[in-house]
């Protein structure tokens, strides 16, 4: 008998007592099991519906209406992208709401997951606490610190309403010349795979009877992680961004690969594509890594999503052909697609390929399964609507003094003192006038880098709250001493003022992804010419702010102590408490050092290793009372 016919006997039959049990919906029910209420909400979802699950849109496009007319499953927050400049907590989580609404308002109420860079910390929103960039974080190799770290991002992040986070960012940067190369912790795999200890920070841990590769996310205070990106992005010919990884596969599988499984075997929700191709193929059209390898050898259960406009660029000029880019894509094995805003043809050109069989509906099948997957997981049926009850969390006090117990376990001492000199660190708090000078010593936004409020980073003070490295500097040093702050002072200012010694903050000006590959590595102006003009008229700490390595062994012989601090973020104070000896040094470098530009792409284990400063190089220093601190010098 046709199932049809059957279900409207059944119908007539027993009409009376049916009320209560046609108002049951199994998928509903959160005493059923995940894959119980997966298999029942699959089963009513028309092919509409599926696709609009496959379909991340940017916040900006995402109006309730759209939501509903193209039964949207996410949307994103682009780098900087906002609902109004300074929101509050209570902004983000009404505007997450109001989007959600439109969601909740379909015939399935299938909840939207909105996702968004919180890559060190809530880094998009205003007042929230910035850690260090991974760069930094490298450095502490303290796996307990990074869940910490995680789980402040979590509350932060759920503050906003937002239940899911593109990081963390497990790329094992190869070539210090990319762009993105603080993003990743460092260029030895197993220094990348300690850290993804954030990933049970973000998520909650994992109940040991899980099963393999599904994705777990624990309640209300925690978010969906995404590890990223796969495979192979920081090994890229010269560095240079989304561009291609030659490697064989041994390579692939040895340095680029293992942090996804320590990522898998932690839970991690989902996956992100890389832009970069391996060996000339590009990954977001990957089907042998992405579904062969990740999903069936992995045994990976939550969602794979691209990257922004990742399909669009499959091809290239001239020969762009989006319909193409959509097959290979999908068929990769791609679940979600951050279109970001070109929806409409997307879902008409997949709609149609899979009407026409070019993709198979078991692929669309697969995809919607786990998306659905993570947003049971996430508890997203249950409670789709956010309030403010976090609000407090964001930007609190707790979290800042873990941000700048961050900064002081990523700084690296890598001079102190020239040669039959004593140590100039810890600098002594009791002076009769010391100078601070240098482009990043009172500067916020350099100092936390790209991906701060914008997405390229900024300059200057007023972009978010926190503490500069001058302002850290004038609340430590004892009330009696001068403290002169020059940016770009000459040398005869320098040398006719007679300083106890000079703190010169320089580096790197913020950029992010593309914008910040480099082939020179050099320090931005007038950096250089402020290290020349007072080392040597003054004993000089020099700091060195930026995203990775860069060019410094021409300065290296005048400087009297050098200190990489990479991207600090908002609490300055950090640096400080190293400085002035509240805390002793303890960083090592989780990057090699060059001498120059040339030596690239060196890491070490490579056979020519001749760095600066090698991996695991790192000078210590003692912790002083104030009451230990030598008098006027
Ligand atoms: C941001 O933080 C500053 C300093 O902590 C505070 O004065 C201000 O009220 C905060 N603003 C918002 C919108 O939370
Ligand atoms: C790599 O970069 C070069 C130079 O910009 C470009 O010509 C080439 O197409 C890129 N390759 C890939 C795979 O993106
Ligand atoms: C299926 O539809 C797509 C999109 O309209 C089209 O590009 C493709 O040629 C079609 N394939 C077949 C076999 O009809
Ligand atoms: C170094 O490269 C950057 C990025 O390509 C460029 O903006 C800068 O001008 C270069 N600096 C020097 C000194 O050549």
């Amino acid at each position: 008998m046709p199932l049809a016919a059957f279900l409207v006997l059944c119908c007539c039959c027993c009409s009376s007592s049916a009320v209560l049990e046609s108002d049951y919906v199994k998928y509903k029910d959160p005493s059923q099991t995940v894959e119980d209420r997966i298999d029942d909400l699959l089963a009513r979802m028309t092919l509409a519906e599926k696709i609009g699950q496959m379909t991340q849109i940017e916040r900006k496009v995402a109006t309730p209406d759209v939501m509903r007319e193209f039964s949207i499953g996410s949307v994103l927050s682009g780098g900087g992208s906002v609902p109004a400049t300074r929101a509050s907590p209570q902004a983000w989580v009404d505007m997450v709401n109001d989007i959600q609404k439109g969601s909740l308002s379909t015939r399935l109420g299938i909840p939207m997951i909105y996702g968004i860079d919180a890559v060190h910390g809530h880094n998009n929103v205003y007042n929230a606490t910035i850690f260090p960039h991974n760069v930094g974080l490298g450095v502490t190799r303290d796996p307990v610190l990074l869940k910490k770290i995680g789980e402040a991002t979590a509350l932060e992040v759920r503050a906003t309403g937002i239940p899911y986070v593109f990081a963390p960012c497990i790329a094992v940067c190869r070539d210090p010349r990319w762009g993105r190369c603080y993003e990743s912790y460092s260029e030895d795999h197993r220094i990348v795979q300690m850290m993804t200890e954030i990933i049970p920070g973000l998520q909650g841990d994992i109940p040991s009877n899980s099963p393999k590769g599904v994705p777990f996310v624990g309640g209300k205070g925690k978010v969906a992680a995404c590890a990223k990106h796969f495979v192979g992005d920081g090994g890229t010919t010269k560095g240079i961004n989304e561009n291609n990884t030659v490697i064989d596969e041994r390579g692939l599988l040895t340095v680029h690969m293992p942090a996804y499984l320590d990522a898998i075997q932690k839970g991690v929700a989902t996956v992100m594509v890389s832009y970069s191709s391996w060996n000339g193929e590009k990954m977001h059209a990957n089907r042998g890594l992405v579904t062969g390898f990740l999903k069936k050898k992995l045994g990976f259960k939550g969602f794979v999503i691209s990257d922004w406009e990742g399909i669009d660029r499959i091809t290239s000029p001239p020969h762009l052909n989006y319909q193409y880019s959509v097959h290979a894509g999908v068929s990769a094995g791609i679940d979600m697609v951050m279109v970001p805003f070109n929806y409409q043809e997307f879902i008409t050109d997949l709609t149609a390929q899979v009407q026409n069989k070019t993709v198979r509906m078991s692929r669309i099948n697969d995809a919607v399964r786990r998306i659905l997957r993570v947003k049971f997981e996430a508890g997203l049926f249950e409670s789709p609507l956010a309030d403010n009850s976090l609000a407090d969390k964001v930007g609190c006090r707790e979290h800042r003094e873990l941000a700048r117990e961050a900064v002081r376990k990523s700084l690296v001492l890598l001079k102190n003192g020239k040669s039959m000199e004593k140590p100039l660190i810890p600098l002594p708090r009791r002076a009769r006038k010391i100078l601070v000078a240098g482009s990043h010593a009172d500067n916020l936004g350099y100092q936390c880098g790209g991906w701060t409020i914008e997405w390229q980073g900024l300059t200057g003070n007023d972009l978010t709250s926190g503490t500069t490295i001058l302002s850290a500097i004038k609340s430590t040093v004892h009330p009696s001493t001068q403290v002169v702050y020059n940016e770009n002072p000459d040398h005869g200012f320098v040398s006719s003022n007679n300083f106890d010694y000079a703190i010169v903050v320089v580096g790197e000006t913020p950029y992010a992804e593309t914008a910040g590959d480099s082939l020179n590595l050099t320090i931005t102006e007038p950096g250089p010419a402020t290290i020349e003009s007072i080392c040597g008229a003054a004993r000089c700490v020099v700091v060195v702010i930026s995203g990775r390595p860069v060019v410094i062994e021409p300065y290296i012989s005048k400087i009297d102590a050098l200190v990489a601090a990479w991207l600090p973020g908002s609490e300055g104070q950090g640096v400080a408490d190293l400085l002035f000896g509240d805390y002793g040094f303890t960083g090592r470098l989780a990057r090699t050092w060059f001498r120059t530009v040339d030596q690239l792409p060196m890491n070490v284990g490579d056979i020519h290793y001749d760095p600066l400063f090698p991996v695991g190089f790192g000078l210590t220093t003692r912790t002083v009372n104030e009451a230990d601190a030598p008098a006027d010098s």
